[in-house]
């Protein structure tokens, strides 16, 4: 592989995101020969930092959490980071100067600005790139999530980083695209011949994605209380693996043509408004149970508002793609803070057969696991062994990742990382489909922010509120749960 020399500057540098998954992410990559000698890491933030400093913030708080068997490595990487200390749309100019004096020279090298930070600063620090006369031809733009809070603040979004951006150079990042499950349900669908002809609602009786979580949102009410399971988890990390499972398939594997199939999908979801949105929906808040405190004790520096009582933690929806291949096929979609497992996956599950010469079997289920364990399941029916009566039990045809490979799985981050860095958009967000996917989106906020009505309760570590069991029992069927 080609590897070009960069220039990586991540607005946010210090933070969360960055401490937890992008500095481990470019060790891995400069661990197993990925980075250019000359690739540089240039953190940015408000922290007053040091170069000297920042290595060893890294050093104090990355070492532990990769692997390093060589210590030489482990150097080279360090002298990689640098950082900047920069008040984004402040008075105070000198970081600029800084930045401008390191990146000076470097205009043939690959320049990537990587925004870890608020949705609100992506268009003003663009701005400001461009005052700065930092944005060259071979600069390109990441942007985290969350992208606005609903379709006109994406939008605003999107002008205001396209008016210094062309699209091909803006990488909106959705992290579970970058998982090896979700890259595998593309080969899995058109790379094998078995299942393409039975992808449809033909054999298909329903589909259900799930993304449970046991962690809470402590210290997290300021973000949390105006995003909630919905914007949080749902119009991105979840539609998202909804569109890889219902697209049609692409004529090539290429950016364009994958894109172009999984915005028809979300464009093809039929509209949840209005008196729908209480038959289609559901929304839950957990409560304090055992030892785990309720959202609204979590620890935080503000008292629980009126947002946070009214915020959902946990949402179930009955989704539906309405073309030729889908019409009829409900996708319920699942996702919850404090449930009892961290799971996430998605399960297609078949048609039952046309007619039984057996009495006690179950339809296929096929179930595509994300985490905690990737891999994938058949579930099919067998004959219990013995000499008696048939009998039949459904068993999984298993493929587990983690056995059948010896090859180290690389986070999320280090395949979005590495795909930046070669310039290859695949596997990002474009305009049209974060876009789509918040039309969608905004009819059930609307009808949510109308509802007097609070979110169901459902105590923590337990699979959320009736209501979401409803929403499948009322049509003869029910969540997936471990057997
Ligand atoms: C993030 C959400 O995008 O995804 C978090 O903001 C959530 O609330 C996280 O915990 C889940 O990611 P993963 O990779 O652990 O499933």
């Amino acid at each position: 592989a080609v590897r070009h020399r960069a220039d990586l500057v991540v607005l946010g540098g210090t933070g969360d995101l960055s401490m937890r998954k992008l500095i481990p992410a470019l060790y891995h990559s400069d661990r197993e020969g990925r980075l250019a000698p000359e690739t540089r890491v240039i953190a940015m933030s408000r922290g007053g930092l040091t170069d000297a400093d920042f290595r060893g913030k890294v050093d104090a708080e990355v070492r532990g959490q990769v692997p390093v068997d060589d210590p030489a490595v482990w150097q080279r990487f360090l002298e990689r980071l640098h950082h900047v200390s920069v008040d984004v749309g402040g008075e105070n100019r000198s970081g600029w100067s800084a930045l401008t004096r390191l990146l000076a020279g470097h205009e043939q090298r690959d320049r990537v600005f990587y925004l870890a930070s608020p949705p609100r600063t992506f268009g003003p620090f663009c701005r400001e790139l461009q005052d700065a006369g930092l944005v060259t031809p071979r600069s390109r733009v990441v942007l985290e999530k969350p992208l606005g809070h609903d379709l006109p603040s994406a939008q605003r979004i999107n002008d205001e980083v396209g008016a210094i951006f062309d699209e091909r150079q803006i990488f909106r990042i959705d992290h579970y695209l970058g998982k090896e499950t979700v890259q595998n349900l593309l080969v899995l669908r058109f790379a094998n011949a078995f299942l393409e002809p039975i992808w449809n609602s033909l054999w298909i009786d329903h589909v259900q994605i799930t993304a449970a979580e046991t962690v809470g949102t402590p210290g997290r009410r300021g973000y949390y209380d105006h995003a909630g399971a919905l914007r949080d988890m749902v119009q991105n990390h979840l539609l998202q693996l909804l569109t890889l499972t219902a697209m049609e398939p692409p004529a090539r594997n290429d950016r364009e043509a994958i894109r172009d199939e999984k915005v028809k999908v979300l464009q093809a979801l039929r509209p949840i408004s209005g008196g729908e949105v209480g038959r289609f929906t559901v929304r839950g808040q957990y409560t304090a149970a055992g030892d785990m405190p309720g959202y609204l004790d979590e620890p935080a520096s503000t008292a629980p508002t009126e947002a946070s009582r009214r915020v959902e933690t946990f949402t179930a929806i009955r989704a539906e793609v309405k073309n030729w291949r889908w019409a009829g096929v409900p996708f319920y979609l699942r996702t919850g803070k404090r449930m009892p497992y961290r799971r996430s996956e998605i399960v297609v599950q078949f048609k039952d057969v046309p007619h039984s010469i057996y009495p006690g079997g179950t339809p296929n289920r096929l179930v595509l696991r994300l985490q905690p364990e990737e891999g994938i399941e058949l579930h099919i029916m067998a004959k219990e062994p013995g000499a008696g009566e048939v009998s039949l039990k459904p068993v999984p045809l298993s493929l587990s990742f983690g056995k059948t490979f010896t090859a180290r799985v690389p986070e999320a981050y280090e395949r979005l990382l590495t795909d930046v860095l070669a310039g290859n958009p695949t596997l990002f967000m474009r305009r049209d489909e974060v876009e789509a996917a918040w039309r969608w989106i905004d009819p059930i906020l609307d009808a949510w922010s109308a509802d007097p009505a609070l979110p169901e309760p459902y105590p923590a570590g337990t699979t959320g509120p009736a209501g979401a069991h409803e929403l499948l029992g009322r049509s003869g069927r029910a969540w997936h749960e471990e057997e």
